[in-house]
């Protein structure tokens, strides 16, 4: 696998966690992209359970490097808590083998303030962010006045370009939003010690990855959020604020798009999606009460509970599509054992007429039909199961028949948490 990109397919959430770092084994460098500690991905390694918000999950691997990417909105309070908070739980994290790009924009208190300011301005549009920032520091990269890693490393540095932009931040926080303003000195000192802390970390990842991978070196690019959640190609604007799909890595990392050589969705085997904004197979009744029991569907990041429906096979489609994806992997699948009936979204109606594209506005998704089909399902344990032969027949059916909805093949499915709950297809 010289260079492999990993990407969610639904609506965040798909259990990305764990397959990458199954797949990190054959990696030699782990790098995120895009997003920032909006994500939480979660691996089970025996009995101890890691949620990962920022730091690649390579890094549960000692001898990996991982690579936060000039693309991710990095909020290094967090970044230092969760080194922290790794190290203390006996996991290896130094300068050897994490390394931050200095071209990462920061995410500072303002950030986070506005986020929730801003979302209880919009009523009923409000997006349910995660409430970390990424909109603002997203919108403050866009407009050239975000202050990267980078201008953390010197205090003069930091104070001049914090102290422009609290002038505007504070304007808008306490004359438009009446809330208290931010201190510039306490910030400047925070941040900068933050700086301090991280320096030994930081580094020109992008020129770090090419290089890897010119010797050989195999890297594997690690998608947070969903396809459906990303700013351009999602159901906007119910969506974060970055590229989530593999074309997020390019200008994420500083990487040839044409070197990327292979590319796998990972989706769960019914559909989840956590804030606001449409859902075509949300199920609004006891069978998503009972999926999101089935299987514990609260946020990694939040604890909020998600939103739960069928497998939409015309958004993984389109996901498929979008990416070029080879392959994907299908998680969760125990968690439809026990459902009599599956049902899957196999197409969208729209004013009577069955479209095959995923509309581009949200607004053009409320309108629609969902058409859903169904199958038989099975009652048997399969979290045990390690072997595709081994799966009851009903859900060899199941997969098969969401295969040939996606159009590529499922390589690989996850029957539970921990590492070894895995069923190749071959
Ligand atoms: P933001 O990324 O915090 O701005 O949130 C924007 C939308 O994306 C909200 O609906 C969030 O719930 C959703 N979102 C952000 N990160 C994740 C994630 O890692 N998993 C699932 N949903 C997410």
């Amino acid at each position: 696998m010289p260079s492999v990109s990993v990407f969610g397919a639904q609506w965040g959430d798909e259990g990305k966690g764990k397959i990458i770092d199954g797949m990190a084994r054959d990696a030699d460098v782990v790098v995120r992209y895009q997003g920032g500690a909006n994500a939480g991905h979660t691996v089970v390694v025996g009995d101890a359970k890691y949620v990962l918000h920022l730091i690649p999950s390579g890094i549960l691997h000692p001898q990996k490097r991982n690579v936060i990417g000039n693309g991710l909105a990095l909020d290094p309070i967090k970044l230092v808590k969760e080194i922290e908070g790794l190290r203390e739980r006996g996991v290896r994290v130094g300068p050897e083998n994490l390394f931050v790009s200095a071209r990462a924009h920061v995410i500072f208190d303002h950030h986070r303030l506005l986020d929730k300011l801003a979302e209880r301005w919009k009523g009923d549009g409000r997006i349910g962010t995660t409430g970390r920032g990424i909109g603002p520091c997203y919108s403050d990269k866009a407009a050239r006045t975000g202050l990267r890693i980078a201008d953390l490393l010197s205090a003069d540095c930091c104070r001049e370009r914090l102290s422009t932009v609290l002038k505007e931040k504070n304007a808008l926080i306490t004359k438009v939003h009446g809330a208290d303003s931010i201190d510039l000195d306490r910030e400047v000192e925070r941040f900068v010690e933050l700086g301090r802390i991280l320096a030994p970390y930081v580094a020109d990842t992008g020129a770090l990855v090419r290089k890897a991978y010119a010797a050989g070196e195999r890297i594997l690019f690690e998608g947070a959020q969903g396809v459906m959640l990303d700013i351009d190609h999602g159901t906007y604007p119910y969506v974060t604020s970055s590229n989530t799909s593999t074309a997020g890595i390019a200008a994420g990392v500083g990487f040839p798009p044409n070197r990327i050589e292979r590319v796998v969705g990972i989706a769960k085997a019914y559909c989840t999606r956590v804030g606001e904004g449409p859902f075509p197979s949300e199920d609004h009744g006891d069978e998503g009460d009972a999926i999101r029991k089935a299987g514990n569907e609260y946020g990694a990041t939040t604890g909020r509970p998600r939103r739960c429906g069928w497998f939409d096979a015309v958004a993984v489609r389109y996901a498929m599509d979008l990416n070029g994806a080879d392959s994907l992997v299908m998680t969760n699948l125990d968690v439809l054992t026990g459902f009599p009936e599956l049902k899957v979204a196999v197409a969208y109606r729209v004013d009577g007429e069955l479209v095959s594209e995923f509309p581009a506005a949200a607004t053009d998704l409320n309108g629609i039909e969902v058409v859903t089909e169904s199958r038989p399902g099975w009652t048997e344990d399969i979290c045990a199961v390690r072997q595709w032969k081994d799966l009851p027949e009903k859900a060899r059916t199941y997969v098969e028949w969401v295969e040939s909805l996606v159009g590529v093949p499922i390589e690989l499915l996850s029957v539970g948490p921990e590492r070894d709950q895995l069923i190749p297809r071959k």
